[in-house]
């Protein structure tokens, strides 16, 4: 599974960066106006950073001006991934951006039925949302897996990333489903590397390393 970091924090992205976490990075707008940065310039720093697709969102409610928008977003970089809404405009624009040879993730999906229009559209990626339908006491994880099953039905080619995620238990399920991408917030990806057990056993060597009176450098 890909990891794709759900933010636009520049700092944190190259922490994650480092270790060779990142394989995209997905914004959104409200994640632009968390960073307080223009659009534009923090978008191009962060494809200069990433070598593999960067989300930047559309904002405009009709297909012309989403695809106006999608292409001048476009022109920041050739990694940059066009995103629109699941909306009938957003799965126009998504068929016009793509048969422009541009990479396009498909937003705010929330049903099975949304997925298979957006493959239809020839999106590269449905980002279907997980913790939005949680927070409504519906089951994300069941929409990644009916997507899943759909997808394979039929081989289409679109990449389901999961989105909305807000604990490692979805970064499990996502990948025990078999999502292509996961992206999530810097926070929950290094979480993963916390166990309870881990902690344990580390107090328990050192502890007895310290009796040893021994060193190693
Ligand atoms: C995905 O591309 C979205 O930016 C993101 O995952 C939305 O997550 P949220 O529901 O936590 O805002």
């Amino acid at each position: 599974m890909k990891f794709f970091v759900d933010t636009a924090d520049v700092d944190a992205i190259a922490e994650l960066n480092a270790l060779g976490m990142v394989d995209g990075v997905t914004t959104n707008p409200s994640l632009i106006m968390k960073s307080g940065r223009d659009i534009k310039e923090v978008t191009k720093e962060i494809c200069n950073m990433i070598a593999g697709p960067v989300s930047a969102e559309t904002v405009a409610t009709d297909a012309e001006g989403m695809i106006a928008e999608g292409r001048e977003l476009a022109k920041i970089a050739d990694n940059i991934a066009i995103k629109v809404p699941l909306t009938w405009a957003g799965l126009k624009a998504c068929k016009t951006l793509t048969d422009e040879g541009r990479m396009v993730n498909v937003t705010l999906c929330f049903s099975p039925n949304q997925a298979l229009l957006a493959a239809k559209a020839g999106a590269t990626f449905i980002s279907p949302f997980i913790g939005r339908l949680d927070d409504i006491n519906l089951d994300g994880m069941e929409l990644i897996a009916d997507i899943r099953t759909i997808y394979d039905n039929y081989d289409f080619g679109t990449e389901i990333l999961a989105a909305s995620i807000r604990t490692v238990n979805h970064m499990t399920e996502a990948a025990r489903i078999g999502a292509d991408v996961a992206t999530a917030p810097p926070g929950v990806i290094k979480k993963m590397a916390e166990h309870v057990l881990t902690d344990k056993g580390l107090d328990g060597f050192l502890s007895d390393w310290a009796k040893t009176g021994q060193k190693i450098l």
